[in-house]
């Protein structure tokens, strides 16, 4: 079968290349499709309140990976971050640290280490019980 020179010269750098790591991130970051990428913005999926079809879902377009190699454990991971999301904000504010000085909240900027995963670096914040009943359960 003849197959362009290009596409031939990719097949087998690929076939010879002991591993083959996709970039989700370089993805799930561009700009063509997600505005100012880098900003933390859970809203740029919504429009007019509704979850807007022409931003792509990023657990279906790489997040999790393609294929027949699709991360198995997708479905398990959401669930459980939404439980522990949702666990943590039944019971407790999570707010902004205040200003030594002033007292007034101070805006976090997210900053990550950039490995493979990105995890977020060590931030403050101030962690406070929500209720009396909150507490009780707690004990
Ligand atoms: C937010 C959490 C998670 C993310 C972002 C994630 C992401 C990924 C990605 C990108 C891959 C590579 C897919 C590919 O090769 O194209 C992968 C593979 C895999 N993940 Fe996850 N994953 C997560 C949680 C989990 C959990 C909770 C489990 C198990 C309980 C799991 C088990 C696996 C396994 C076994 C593979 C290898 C699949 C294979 O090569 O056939 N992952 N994951």
């Amino acid at each position: 079968m003849s197959t362009p020179r290009g596409i031939h010269l990719m097949m087998t750098a690929i076939q010879s290349t002991p591993s083959l790591i996709h970039k989700p991130r370089s993805i799930l970051h561009d700009p063509k499709i997600y505005e100012n990428p880098m900003e933390f913005n859970p809203d740029r999926f919504l429009k007019d309140g509704q979850l807007d079809p022409s931003i792509p879902d990023p657990t279906t377009s790489g997040a999790f990976g393609y294929g027949r190699r699709v991360c198995p454990g997708r479905a398990l991971s959401g669930e459980t971050l939404f439980l522990m999301a949702a666990s943590v904000l039944a019971t407790f504010d999570v707010l902004p640290p205040k200003d030594e000085k002033t007292g007034l909240p101070v805006y976090l900027e997210l900053e990550t280490l950039n490995s493979v995963i990105a995890s977020p670096l060590p931030f403050k914040c101030d962690i406070r019980i929500r209720s009396g009943e909150c507490a009780s359960i707690l004990q």
